[in-house]
Parts: C-alpha cells; structure tokens; sequence
C-alpha cells in the first residue's frame, strides 16, 4: 500500500516517530539493535570528528550523519530484480503483489520442519522497532527503522540439529506475480544464506515493518531478512523457504558473479569491489560521502563471529 492510501490517522508522522526512538533510547529501553555509536577510527575524515564528538560515548549515540532515511527514500529507491532493475522500478511494478496468505516452509536439519501461515510463524515472538544502517554494495547507504522479530527466536523454535550448520532463505517464485523472474539476469528464485552463529546473532532480524507500518512491497513484503553488517544483497525479500543445512548454501549473486560477490558480504572497507572501491559511501539523501566502518559499524557486536578468518579471502 502506497503511503498516500493510508488514512493519514494511520501514519506516524516521522518526527513523531523519531522523537519517541529518542527518548525511548535515552531511557535507555532500546537494545543492542539501535543505531550504537561507531568507534570512530583511523578512516574518519578529521573535519567530521570534531563535530561528532558530541554523541560519542553515548551507548545509543547517533552520528549526525545517522540521520534516519525518511520513509520516501526508503520505499523508492530500492533493488529488487523481481521487479525490474532500477531503483524506481520495484515501487512502481511491486504495488499489485498480493502478500496474503503467505506461507513459509520451514525445513532441513530442524526437528519441528513444517508449512506456517506468516501470522502463526511470527506470533510467538516479541515484535521490536530497530534503527540500523544500511549499506548497499553499491556503495550507497541508508539508515532505517526497521519492525520485526530475532531471527534467532525463530530458529530456536524450529529446532536445529547437531547437524545444522547454515541457514538457507529463499524468495517466492512466480514469474507470473513478480515479472522480473522471466528476465534471466539471475538464477531464480533468489536465495541467500548465513552460517548459523550468523542466524542467531541477536543483530540479525526477520523483519515486517518499516517506520512502524507493515513493509510496502518493495521493501520485501510481508517477511524480508535484515543483517546490518553485512552488504544489502543479504538481505533476502519476500522469503517462503527457511531451510536448515549441514553445507554451505548457494546464493544468488555469489552463483551470478562470483567473482565479485561471496558467501560472507560483510562490509568491509578495505576490501574493494574489483570494480569499485569499498572505503566510502553515499547516505541517500546527504551530499557529503562518508567513510565505510567495518562491518557497518557494529565490529564491536560481531566481529568475533570472524576470528581466524581472513576476510579479504571471504569476502
Ligand atoms: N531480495 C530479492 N528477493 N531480490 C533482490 O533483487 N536485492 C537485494 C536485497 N534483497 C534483492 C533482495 C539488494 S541488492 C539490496 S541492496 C536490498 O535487498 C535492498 O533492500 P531495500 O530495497 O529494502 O533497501
């Protein structure tokens, strides 16, 4: 549904909606999921520093440029090859996809495997309203407040197995609802995966909502997954499939290119794209390029997922 028809006693205002985020935040309800402080380094430009002093040391901190994305960047400038290429195209191609009923299979090395309505999949999880940044390997960013459930909840219901290792997601196929897939730019349906210490960090989200409304289809309607340290394309839309597996899963643009995208994704600055550089990105919506923190920003929250590794290797 377009924000324009809502009835508007339906829409937060975003001021509104930011305004309780601060306040919840400096009374310190939120968790580990807001925006935290990045720790400044070596890569911050010395001009920015000065100003941003202000909000560092705070646990919930934002940076000025942290801004959230207001909810017309988020919902129109998308990448969803479902429904065409450009960032304009899933907003506009995506408005007559119907997301109800959804059902989401849940199977693999789990000991409750099964076929759930979306409604009974999530309900016995807390919902929760999170702000994260966001950055595209495109080198572009947003921060944006997401609603949705831990990703770990969900997995702990189903039940892992010894032999569980990675988390498989896959996104609906049907060409006839999602015009993109008769275009053969990708091998269909998109899917994507995490190794399960991944799935289970308390950062990574099976996410609803956005700006407290249900998710507009673009975004990945109705249940998309949302890893903020890693580059967007983790972040799988429209999922009917959670499988459970001992190997590591295929994903979509690691089998398209592989040599320019991997299993991992974390966003890394050193690492270069072979056809871009990594170091900075620009926040959609601000002028100004900014420097890529490690791992988005949260190394602090999951960097010792990656110990031992080498990261320039799984990139
Ligand atoms: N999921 C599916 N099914 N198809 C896609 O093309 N694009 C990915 C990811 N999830 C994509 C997808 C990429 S490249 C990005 S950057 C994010 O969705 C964009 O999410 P957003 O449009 O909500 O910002």
């Amino acid at each position: 549904m377009t924000r324009s028809a809502l009835p508007s006693s339906e829409i937060t205002p975003e001021s509104v909606y930011l305004d309780r985020r601060r306040f919840l935040a400096a009374a310190g309800v939120l968790g580990a999921g807001l925006v935290v402080a990045p720790a400044l380094g070596a890569c911050a430009p010395a001009a920015a520093d000065a100003s941003q002093q202000g909000s560092l040391g705070t646990p919930y901190g934002l940076q000025p440029y942290d801004k959230p994305n207001s909810y017309e960047d988020v919902t129109s400038y998308n990448n969803f090859y479902e429904f065409g290429t450009g960032k304009e195209d899933p907003k506009a191609n995506a408005q007559q996809f119907t997301t109800k009923p959804w059902t989401v299979k849940v199977e693999g090395l789990v000991s409750k495997p099964g076929d759930y309505q979306l409604e009974d999949f999530l309900k016995p999880s807390k919902m929760e309203d999170r702000i994260y940044r966001m950055r595209c390997v495109e080198a572009w960013s947003m921060v944006i407040p997401w609603r949705g459930v831990p990703l770990a909840d969900v997995i702990r219901r189903a039940g892992p197995t010894s032999a569980a290792k990675y988390v498989e997601f896959t996104t609906l196929y049907d060409p006839k609802r999602m015009p993109g897939q008769g275009m053969r730019y990708l091998d269909w349906p998109y899917n994507e995966g995490l190794r399960l210490d991944e799935a289970m960090h308390p950062l990574a989200m099976l996410v609803t909502g956005v700006y407290g409304r249900d998710l507009p289809n673009q975004n990945g309607a109705p249940l998309r997954l949302v890893v903020p340290w890693k580059y967007g394309f983790k972040g799988i839309k429209s999922i009917v499939r959670i499988r459970l597996t001992s190997a590591m899963p295929k994903t979509a643009w690691s089998e398209a290119i592989p040599s320019e995208y991997g299993f991992y994704a974390n966003v890394n600055p050193e690492v270069d794209h072979p056809r871009w550089s990594q170091a900075t990105e620009r926040r959609i919506g601000q002028f100004r390029r900014i420097p890529t923190l490690m791992f988005n920003g949260y190394a602090d929250q999951v960097a010792s997922l990656y110990s031992g590794m080498d990261l320039r290797r799984n990139y």
